[in-house]
């Protein structure tokens, strides 16, 4: 994850990378680990998609537990060149984007307590780790991590991250696709989250729409809940073509002219799937 003006701790390199510290877990922190991973695995057949549900044997490493990433970069670099590297938690964002450039994963090295099994604000190892790798081990999503990493450097000079952010918002983390007659998850936010895994494919509340790259990038999202829109993507072929071709430049100077969508909003131009009730953010209004 990233963000901006932030300060990088002193124990951090420069490059804001840390050591894991594996042997520091404790015993309770790996049956946490343990315990999210069972739920996750066992409720995720059917729902997400192939290709993340394969990429899970590369989180089968010599150690239960959480994974130690020097192990688990040695097998996902065998499998796409990349790699998973310790940061303290947020990093600024030319950092994230340096990383995701370079073939790295930035993740965080701390779990989550197990009074916080089903909701917590900050991404943990959890979150990062079997919410993001998987997919990493997919050859085409793995190049798209890094197309996106490269464009994110290139929209530093057009002041354009905002935009930017809400790609990743909407695929990397909430995405949905089309999987012959079904749509499945793929987005690390909803493949963590059991509740959110539930409600992006089966609760009536949210809408789900065809992916359009332009719409997506002016479309703000909901960090505090379950999220209103999702947007589905035929193919990962077809998201890292959208990404590694589009012409950016251009593209930012027309968004400045539109104005943004809000979270929960239907347009004109969309291709809607489902048309959602919106029940779930207005009764917690
Ligand atoms: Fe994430």
């Amino acid at each position: 994850m990233a963000a901006d003006s932030l300060i990088r701790p002193a124990h951090a390199a420069e490059d804001w990378t840390i050591p894991q510290n594996w042997n520091a877990y404790t015993t309770q922190e790996h049956a946490v680990w343990d315990t999210l991973f069972a739920r996750q695995a066992a409720m995720l057949p059917g729902r997400a998609a192939p290709e993340f549900l394969s990429g899970l044997d590369i989180l089968h490493l010599s150690r239960p537990g959480i994974p130690n990433f020097e192990e688990l970069s040695e097998k996902l670099m065998k499998a796409t060149g990349w790699q998973v590297v310790a940061v303290p938690g947020l990093v600024p964002d030319d950092i994230f984007f340096h990383h995701l450039a370079n073939r790295r994963f930035v993740a965080g090295r701390f779990i989550r307590r197990p009074d916080q099994l089903d909701y917590l604000q900050e991404p943990d190892v959890f979150h990062d780790v079997f919410g993001h790798v998987p997919m990493l081990s997919h050859p085409v999503f793995a190049d798209y991590m890094q197309a996106y990493g490269q464009g994110g450097l290139r929209a530093l000079n057009f002041h354009a991250l905002e935009k930017l952010a809400r790609l990743y918002w909407y695929t990397v983390e909430f995405g949905l696709i089309h999987e012959q007659d079904s749509i499945r998850l793929y987005g690390a936010g909803i493949v963590s989250s059991f509740g959110e895994s539930v409600f992006a494919l089966d609760d009536p509340s949210p809408n789900r729409l065809q992916f359009d790259l332009e719409r997506v990038m002016r479309t703000r999202y909901r960090i505090d809940d379950y999220q209103q829109s999702y947007f589905v993507i035929d193919s990962f072929e077809e998201l890292l073509h959208q990404t590694a071709e589009a012409d950016f430049a251009p593209l930012y100077r027309r968004l400045e002219s539109l104005s943004d969508i809000s979270p929960n909003a239907i347009i004109p131009s969309d291709r809607v799937i489902d048309r959602g009730t919106q029940a779930h953010a207005s009764c917690k209004r």
